[in-house]
């Protein structure tokens, strides 16, 4: 296995690869380098042919707490903009076709809130801290924070979180909708989570990587467009060999034997 020194690897159940954010004296504040170790780890994970679901985490005192603000303070403009600063944290998003799971306890300030935003599945503890207190800075959400809350709270939520900085709970994380669970504890946190990773790398990967394709879709498309690309979708998994096994497996009352094909 790769050795990192900002982030931590590992398979805690079949088929399901953990990373856990590891920068502790900096509550897992997310540096450029973390950045680029995470990046690895999931494309790694990606190709990985026994990983099938992706499970990302951070401590029970912090999953982020941002960006790295001591990093920032002075850069500029043109350097920003000239080296697309903050771009290659989207890769999560655009290059990882396995679905990922944030767990997330403590605080999930800024870019850390967004990154969690950013996975398929959002898990937490009910006290855990999200908030975009950029505004607090001087600046404002630069990975996607006020795009991605708008769309998972309304407008008015996002702006009032976006403009005083105001945090959230865990609890109201998933109130919200944010969440789509929130749990009494880490453990309970830990436990759920790995169980949801377990229960999707049972299923077809064809199948699985089609339902995180299609659903994500959903946050850039219309309704139309997104309704008829899933349509597509659909049709075309009538050309897997588990769209086949899984029908077969249920008429004769079987457990089906995924092929990934
Ligand atoms: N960047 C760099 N270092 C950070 C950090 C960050 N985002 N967050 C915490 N740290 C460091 C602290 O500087 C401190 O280091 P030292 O021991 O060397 O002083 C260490 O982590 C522990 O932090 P605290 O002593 O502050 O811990 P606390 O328990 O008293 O407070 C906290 C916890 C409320 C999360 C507080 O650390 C905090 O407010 N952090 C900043 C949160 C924030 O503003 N995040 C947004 C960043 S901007 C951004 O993310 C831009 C974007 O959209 C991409």
């Amino acid at each position: 296995p790769a050795s990192y020194e900002f982030i931590e690897t590992s398979e805690p159940r079949p088929g399901v690869g953990q990373i856990t954010l590891n920068r502790p004296k900096a509550l897992n504040a997310l540096s450029t380098p973390l950045i680029t170790e995470l990046n690895t780890a999931l494309l790694s994970f990606d190709r990985s042919p026994t990983i099938r679901t992706i499970l990302l985490t951070g401590s029970q005192k912090a999953f982020a707490a941002g960006a790295d603000i001591k990093e920032m303070a002075p850069l500029t403009f043109s350097e920003a903009y000239t080296t697309s600063f903050i771009e290659s944290w989207s890769s999560l998003t655009t290059a990882i076709k396995k679905p990922i799971i944030a767990a997330v306890s403590g605080h999930a300030l800024g870019g850390g809130c967004e990154l969690a935003l950013m996975c398929d599945i959002l898990y937490c503890t009910e006290t855990a801290n999200f908030g975009q207190p950029e505004i607090k800075l001087g600046t404002i959400p630069g990975a996607g924070g006020s795009q991605r809350l708008s769309r998972a709270v309304g407008k008015s939520r996002a702006m009032e979180l976006v403009l005083t900085g105001k945090g959230f709970s865990g609890r109201e994380a998933y109130e919200w909708g944010v969440a789509a669970r929130c749990f009494g504890s880490w453990e309970e946190l830990m436990e759920g989570s790995l169980k949801t990773a377990e229960t999707i790398a049972g299923y077809s990967k064809v199948a699985v990587m089609a339902g995180k394709e299609v659903v994500n879709k959903s946050q850039d498309l219309g309704i139309r467009d997104g309704v008829e690309f899933e349509r597509r979708v659909f049709h075309s998994l009538f050309g897997s060999e588990d769209q086949k096994i899984g029908m077969k497996a249920f008429a004769e009352k079987k457990k089906a034997e995924w092929t990934d094909k």
